[in-house]
């Protein structure tokens, strides 16, 4: 392992005035999400709409440090031939992975997942380093409610995933984005979202450790601290980023280089103005940034439609999000920036 190389691609992930684009829904996911665009879901259709933001130039040059891709994507030409994975290297990105395989229920604890996708990671990494990739993703899913869930028994053998992923990333020489998500479904409260999160990362932390994961070459992807969507109190940017910030104070160490939020259900400008409230709190040992799916690929998605007459359309609402957020890593997101766009 040559750690000064991986904390090198780390740095350059949460890199001032850029984030990470996650493109990496499963088919299954990306289905879901043109269902409601009304979209065939072909291996056509899925490439042209990866192809659309990737050869956005001036957001991926200027805003985005980092895409990750499901399988599919790292495999797959553009309509004219050049790799995907090239196209996103000429524009100063670097391209990552999603190597887990998704969730399945975990034994014994009914309503609780556990991510899989450990048998044969040492090959696949070997094989995703050699097309490109040089980071990778690891979803573990927690789920909470206002009682029971989450148990240890999830806490922990997800966590022990994740580090066991995040050592095998290593060894093959390819940063692991770690991401503990504790979801906001619910209605539990903003103070059982902190508390659960906390369990969460300092259960992942202590399991990293174990696995001698070497955390300068690592990025942590985790949960915002939010009241759940059908929660009793909706709360304010501020509060959201007071909380959040001072729960990684807690659990994260100062030697992890950056940390990139999921958006996880929250509306585009919310999961924006989260971030810049939370960059301008500021003396933070880590750079925050984002890694956002949803909340950088709605507007997109909608004004593409399908449709190729749109691709200019699309491309244009992918910048202004990855602009927005762009802005929020430094703190210097306005509300009235989003009007103006408009
Ligand atoms: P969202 O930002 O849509 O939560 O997706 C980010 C992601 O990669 C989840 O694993």
């Amino acid at each position: 392992m040559n750690l000064n190389e991986l904390n090198r691609v780390a740095l350059a992930m949460v890199a001032p005035g850029k984030g990470i684009l996650a493109a990496d829904e499963s088919t299954g996911t990306i289905k879901k999400r043109f269902d409601a665009i009304n979209v065939a879901s072909t291996e056509e259709s899925r490439r042209d709409y990866r192809e659309m933001l990737f050869r956005s130039s001036e957001a991926m040059s200027q805003c985005i440090s980092g895409v990750i891709l499901y399988d599919e994507t790292i495999w797959q030409n553009a309509k004219d031939g050049t790799p995907l994975v090239k196209i996103i290297e000429r524009s100063g990105a670097i391209p990552g992975i999603k190597v887990d395989e998704g969730t399945q229920p975990l034994p014994n604890c009914p309503g609780e997942l556990i991510t899989v996708g450990l048998d044969k990671l040492a090959e696949r990494l070997q094989k995703y380093y050699e097309r490109g990739a040089r980071f990778a993703k690891w979803r573990a899913v927690i789920n909470i409610d206002q009682d029971k869930i989450p148990t240890m028994t999830a806490i922990h053998a997800n966590a022990h995933a994740l580090a066991r992923y995040a050592a095998l990333c290593q060894a093959a020489q390819i940063v692991p984005i770690v991401e503990p998500e504790v979801l906001m479904d619910g209605d539990h409260d903003i103070d059982r979202c902190y508390e659960m999160s906390q369990r969460v990362l300092n259960k992942t932390f202590q399991e990293l450790r174990i696995q001698r994961v070497a955390l300068e070459g690592m990025v942590l992807k985790p949960n915002m601290v939010v009241p759940g969507k059908k929660g009793p109190k909706q709360v304010s940017a501020e509060e959201v980023a007071e909380k959040t910030v001072r729960l990684l104070k807690n659990c994260v160490p100062a030697a992890v280089p950056g940390i990139a939020f999921l958006s996880g259900g929250q509306s585009d400008e919310e999961a924006t103005a989260h971030l810049d409230a939370m960059n301008r709190i500021g003396g933070l040992p880590w750079r925050l940034t984002f890694s956002y799916g949803r909340a950088l690929q709605a507007a997109p998605q909608k004004a593409w439609s399908g449709k190729a007459e749109n691709v200019a359309a699309g491309q244009r609402a992918f910048i202004h999000r990855a602009r927005m957020n762009s802005l929020a890593t430094k703190g210097e997101w306005k509300a009235d920036l989003e009007k103006k766009a408009a």
